[in-house]
């Protein structure tokens, strides 16, 4: 069993990238790794430039994305972590599997459609090929499970098609080259709002600094943002239908019940009547006991150049030796 997971490399990551992200991949490769499955969890590098980009921060956010993996749990001897630019191969196997993809198909994706909105013309072709680079980010590794969210589960179809197709066309029967891979629904994500406006994502683009918690925030600051939350003047209800109409509330039990590992229900039931003078500092030590480990570790790798490089450097030559087998193939099934 192989499951093979991207990111898109972000800086200034925070407590909604950690729960809506980060968390599940740590766990996915807890659960996977323990059935003895093999991950390959890369960061999106290639990705990144069918948008506009900013060639001297998506390098930075490269780096800090793999501190941040690495401080909250993802362990590079055990997962294979590296970006897809050290990993030619993946490119390459695109360049091939564009032979076998159809315009059509592309046409049909929606997240195309979406992103490039009314400016086809001016949308780059790599938006358009950017499910082509996925199909491959799979097939390369022979991937048997892929994580998908609803918005990507059209981008699997895809994957699947094209290993079919190209099974099909240029495959004896009986040694099919790729194999069509099974998605997993992963665990629901949490969606954390933003500190000052419970209507609002907390987001690295908002302006100011106390709407979100940052994974290299010290004890003292998560305890003055948690404390200036925005909150409303009634006391926790002790069911959670009370919570509705009262989205800052609704966020801070959330968070109180994500990082305890328990349910609203739990978290309404030992705080229901008390007011947030009460709560609040429960939340904040919360958070800090649970983050600061992580963020300690944070602060210090990604400041630390060579150790980060020498990690993807590592994780790149694990998955180039998974993935030249598979390239060789399929030059060689395409008479190249
Ligand atoms: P930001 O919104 O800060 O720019 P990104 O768009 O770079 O964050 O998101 C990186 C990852 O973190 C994505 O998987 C995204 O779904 C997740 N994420 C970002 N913000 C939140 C949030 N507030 N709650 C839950 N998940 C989030
Ligand atoms: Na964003």
């Amino acid at each position: 069993m192989r499951i093979v997971s991207g990111i898109q490399p972000t800086g200034n990551l925070h407590l909604g990238n950690y729960l809506g992200a980060i968390r599940n991949w740590v766990a996915m490769q807890d659960e996977w790794t323990a059935k003895g499955a093999t991950c390959l969890y890369f960061l999106a590098d290639l990705h990144a430039i069918s948008m506009p980009h900013k060639p001297e921060e998506l390098a930075a956010n490269t780096r800090e994305m793999v501190a941040a993996l690495v401080s909250c749990g993802i362990d590079p001897d055990r997962s294979i972590l590296f970006n897809q630019a050290q990993v030619p191969q993946h490119a390459e196997l695109q360049w091939l599997l564009n032979g076998t993809a159809r315009m059509g198909w592309l046409n049909r994706m929606t997240q195309w459609k979406d992103k490039a909105g009314k400016n086809r013309e001016g949308a780059s072709v790599a938006l358009f090929t950017y499910p082509v680079l996925q199909a491959a980010d799979v097939l390369l590794y022979n991937a048997t499970h892929v994580p998908v969210g609803e918005d990507q589960k059209q981008h699997l179809e895809l994957a699947r098609d094209i290993a079919q197709k190209f099974n099909n066309d240029f495959c004896p029967e009986d040694a099919p080259l790729f194999i069509q891979p099974e998605p997993i629904i992963p665990p629901e994500a949490a969606r954390i709002m933003s500190l000052r406006e419970g209507t609002a994502k907390m987001s690295k683009s908002d302006p100011s600094d106390m709407s979100r918690i940052n994974l290299t925030d010290d004890a003292d600051t998560i305890m003055a943002k948690v404390k200036k939350a925005k909150t409303d003047p009634e006391p926790l209800p002790s069911e959670k239908a009370g919570l509705e109409g009262r989205a800052e509330a609704a966020n801070l039990v959330g968070i109180y019940a994500v990082m305890a590992g328990t349910s609203v229900e739990v978290v309404l039931g030992q705080f229901g009547g008390q007011g947030f003078g009460a709560f609040k500092p429960a939340l904040g030590d919360l958070l800090v006991e649970k983050l600061s480990p992580m963020a300690a570790r944070y602060r210090e790798l990604r400041e630390d150049h060579a150790a980060l490089d020498a990690i993807l450097a590592k994780g790149a030559e694990k998955a180039r030796a998974l993935a030249v087998p598979t390239l060789d193939a399929a030059y060689k099934a395409l008479g190249l």
